[in-house]
């Protein structure tokens, strides 16, 4: 249970809050091109206006190092809400300072103002107690829903709450306890489906899967470093060279799990592998050796010898079908499912529509996720590049819930106190 006080346990009738947000969303020429973030923070927003509260809004975008970067501006994340909320969004072109202290104190009931990138200033990620005290006069209430941000101790996640009282938002509420109660009460079986690229992103949680999980399996470029470890050449694939030890260390750990029983640790078996990243490249489907998988005892013999190899300058793109056959029937035995991190390449940069030749896999754990096989387990899905897809395919209602946190799902999962929640006030 959510134990920091939220919107809902004190009085904000009439008061002028400061809401922190995560509207670090992709702009591409101006445009936002994924407005989840957004959509997912409209409950706080509504029910703080429903007090009539006057509401300044504070976000980051991107990384733009302490400088101001047009490129960086806040401003479509303005005209974007507003048209969302069917309100207009007033937007200040600086987050501190005399002229941003005017536009909030004019605000009037209901009225929204949304500052410029926090991070325009270095003293943000420098967690530096002037600048929130110069944010603090914003306001009379600080309100934290940017739950992709909270793994970070900045100013607006940490210092603001030496100068205002500090209570949680709805998403933030919703996002800790929907991870919190997979992570810790999980109906079972539980599976993780585990991809994406660097094994040190993902080494504490793959740790924590491996103690808690029924299932682990594994995917994306991340499965192509665990298959070096074992000795598989990979030839030209993306491996995370720095990883291998991480890599070695995590299938000893498995193993020793997988001896005690009821427990697999699943490296996919067949690859789709190209010569490059392009829509029109020539694929082909490589099963390298069923031996890999020692863990699962009763696996499918290898095909030919010939289909085994990957070619010098081919890579592993995607998963393949046996493969994506393997996680979907696990899904399907799973009640809870955790995924974080798409299966192969789902980017759709040089490739065309929706569905590129090297999401196949992906797709494959979606239709078993969302339920087209029959059975539709709890599904949480970590934030990152596995919702951006998700959000492309316009799936994210299929599942149970889609994290808006890439880095503080993560944390979070692998049980990891988290510097902008722990700052807030605790119910009694
Ligand atoms: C995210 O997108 O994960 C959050 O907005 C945090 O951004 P950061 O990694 O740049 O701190």
């Amino acid at each position: 249970m959510f134990t920091k006080k939220t919107i809902h346990d004190i009085d904000l009738k009439g008061k002028r809050v400061l809401l922190r947000a995560d509207y670090n969303v992709p702009v591409e020429d101006g445009m936002i091109t994924s407005d989840y973030r957004l959509t997912q923070s409209l409950v706080t927003i509504r029910a703080l206006l429903d007090q009539d509260v006057q509401l300044v809004i504070c976000s980051h975008l991107g990384r733009p190092e302490g400088r101001s970067d047009p490129k960086s501006s806040l401003a479509p994340v303005a005209k974007r809400l507003s048209e969302l909320l069917g309100q207009e969004v007033r937007f200040a072109r600086d987050c501190i300072g005399p002229e941003v202290e005017k536009a909030a104190s004019e605000l009037q009931p209901r009225q929204i103002l949304l500052l410029e990138n926090l991070r325009f200033h270095a003293e943000e990620e420098a967690n530096d107690d002037a600048f929130a005290s110069q944010l603090a006069k914003l306001a009379d209430v600080f309100v934290q829903d940017g739950f992709g941000v909270v793994h970070r101790a900045h100013a607006s996640t940490d210092a603001i709450t030496h100068h205002l009282p500090s209570v949680a938002g709805l998403l933030l509420e919703k996002e800790v306890d929907t991870i919190t109660e997979v992570m810790q009460n999980p109906k079972r079986p539980l599976m993780a489906i585990v991809g994406g690229a660097k094994i040190s992103d993902k080494i504490e949680i793959l740790e924590k899967f491996i103690d808690i999980a029924d299932f682990i399996a594994i995917g994306g470029a991340m499965a192509n470093t665990f298959l070096a470890a074992k000795g598989i050449d990979v030839a030209k694939s993306k491996i995370d060279t720095d990883g291998l030890p991480q890599a070695r260390d995590i299938l000893t750990k498995a193993a020793a799990k997988a001896k005690e029983g009821n427990f697999v640790f699943y490296l996919p078996q067949d690859g789709v592998v190209a010569n490059k990243v392009d829509k029109a490249a020539q694929t082909r489907i490589v099963d390298w050796d069923a031996h890999v998988f020692a863990e699962v005892e009763s696996y499918p013999k290898t095909p030919a010898e010939s289909t085994r190899i990957v070619s010098d300058d081919e890579m592993i793109l995607d998963i393949g079908p046996f493969s994506g056959a393997f996680i979907a029937g696990g899904a399907q035995l799973a009640e809870t499912v955790v995924w974080n991190g798409t299966m192969g390449v789902t980017e759709t940069v040089g490739l065309q529509g929706p569905i590129g030749p090297f999401a196949h896999g992906t797709e494959l754990v979606i239709d078993a996720l969302v339920g087209d096989y029959g059975h539709k387990p709890f599904t949480l899905v970590g934030g990152g590049d596995t919702a951006g897809y998700v959000e492309q395919r316009e799936l994210t209602a299929a599942f149970n819930h889609v994290s808006t946190g890439g880095g503080a799902s993560l944390e979070l999962m692998a049980g990891r106190k988290l510097p902008g929640v722990e700052a807030l006030e605790s119910k009694d």
